[in-house]
């Protein structure tokens, strides 16, 4: 099938070339001219597992643009994947969306459907078509249907090619059929609903996900106080399949380009519609303070951090990405420049976004872990790296000079520091060889 993509980000540029692997004829649309030169290299701009490899076996149905008149004039179907940003009220900026509908109507010369990806407000697919069909220029039929993405950063490509689900929102027989006949050779179960309950759905399943951490993290902090290990707590919780064993890992917060903005922004669609959401609300307010929890741990070391060498290990959402969106470390770095620390940064993809956003000001980038570990007062675990879990735990003592080592991630098991003089903190378990 004839496919445009809009939007080249980690939804738009997946979908893309995940479809074009499956044997369609692809053009992927960006307004930016320097991706798409890139793109057209066969390079791909964001780092995603798997992602290269898989655009590079797809070239052959691949087309990159940034003419979007072009990619639209022809195309069956086209996917909407441009990103919609938290708004400063919290609500989702839709302005991206827009401005593709508005080209989509004045491009299209023949019968299409426009399939939403990005997440978007309950009833935006109602009135982006009213908007399409307002605006549109040529005598021709354009659908528009809901097919939400579940796709998570770092798995994007098998989260994607073996989605949980495919969702089709549409009230009308058309859409669903090429739909249908667009993931025709997508092993995965396919769900047909109305398009506001496909809108739903989206936010409905990140939020709950958002407020699985949320529990967890204050079930951990808890269990900080009251004895209680949250390792042998969430293993105890999921055998139970009504909980499941997935989503309970405690830390300092989930970050990233979704949990944060999706449940801001429910939270606003529910009071704009004079209803409150008050679980969420809440799960909001424990992650923006769960973010501070270690270093309200580290006070107990020291009063403040001034002239103290400080080793960052990881400063990305989540391991597998190079996204530093709502990243802990983002918050935590700036209080911790704030206070006089000396930094020393490691983390195998991240820096050089990091260094664009936070700066070079006391901070050292470090190639290697023991580099940024090397003559530290104290050690913080922002992201649960591969490298940091399978290091030799005793480079912490050989390589720090006080070592403290504060664990926001849980990446080892407390075992692995009985004996060794290292303090080891992490969430929700005791802290070994504490420093009374
Ligand atoms: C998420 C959803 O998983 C995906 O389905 C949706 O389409 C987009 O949002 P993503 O943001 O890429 O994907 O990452 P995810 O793996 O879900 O992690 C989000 C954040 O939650 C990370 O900061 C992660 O560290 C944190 N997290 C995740 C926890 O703190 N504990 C967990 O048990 C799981």
């Amino acid at each position: 099938m004839k496919i445009a993509v809009a939007g080249t980000g980690y939804v738009g540029l997946v979908t893309g070339v995940c479809l074009a692997s499956k044997g369609h004829d692809v053009t992927c649309v960006d307004i930016d001219e320097a991706k798409v030169g890139l793109m057209k290299q066969g390079i791909s701009p964001i780092y995603e597992p798997g992602l290269s490899e898989l655009m590079q076996e797809s070239m052959g149905n691949l087309t990159f643009t940034t003419n979007a008149a072009s990619a639209y004039e022809d195309a069956e179907v086209i996917f909407i994947g441009v990103g919609t940003p938290e708004k400063q009220d919290g609500s989702a900026n839709l302005s991206y969306v827009y401005e593709v509908a508005k080209e989509i109507a004045i491009s299209a010369k023949r019968d299409c459907v426009v399939v939403v990806k990005s997440t978007v407000p309950i009833g935006t697919n109602d009135k982006i078509e009213a908007y399409i069909h307002d605006k549109q220029k040529h005598n021709v039929k354009i659908y528009v249907a809901s097919n939400p993405e579940f796709l998570a950063q770092g798995s994007a490509v098998r989260d994607t090619l073996h989605a949980s689900r495919i969702v089709i929102g549409t009230e009308d027989e058309y859409p669903k059929e090429v739909l249908l006949k667009v993931y025709e050779k997508f092993d995965a179960p396919k769900l047909t609903v109305g398009r506001r309950s496909a809108e739903m759905i989206k936010y409905a399943s990140n939020d709950f996900l958002a407020l699985k951490i949320s529990y967890v993290n204050e079930i951990a902090n808890l269990c900080e106080g009251v004895g209680a290990d949250i390792e042998e707590v969430t293993d105890g919780m999921g055998y139970d399949s009504r909980i499941g064993n997935k989503f309970l890992n405690a830390g300092i917060g989930y970050g990233g380009s979704c949990f944060p903005k999706d449940t801001k922004a429910l939270s606003w669609l529910a009071q704009f519609n004079d209803k409150e959401i008050r679980t969420i609300r809440a799960a909001i307010e424990v992650n923006e303070g769960q973010k501070f929890r270690l270093i309200k741990k580290a006070k107990k070391y020291y009063e403040d951090f001034l002239f103290l060498n400080i080793a960052i290990l990881g400063c990305t959402f989540k391991p597998g990405t190079d996204d530093l969106r709502e990243a802990p470390s983002l918050v935590n770095v700036p209080l911790l420049l704030e206070d006089g620390a000396k930094l020393r940064i490691w983390d195998p993809v991240g820096m050089e976004n990091f260094k664009k956003k936070v700066g070079e000001k006391n901070i050292q980038y470090c190639t290697s872990i023991e580099e940024a570990l090397k003559d530290a007062d104290l050690c913080f675990i922002f992201t649960e790296w591969d490298e940091v879990k399978n290091m030799d735990v005793n480079l912490y003592k050989t390589l720090m000079k006080c070592p403290i080592v504060l664990d926001g991630r849980n990446c080892y098991s407390l075992d692995k520091f009985e004996n060794t003089g290292i303090t080891y903190g992490s969430i929700g378990r005791r802290t070994v060889n504490d420093i009374e």
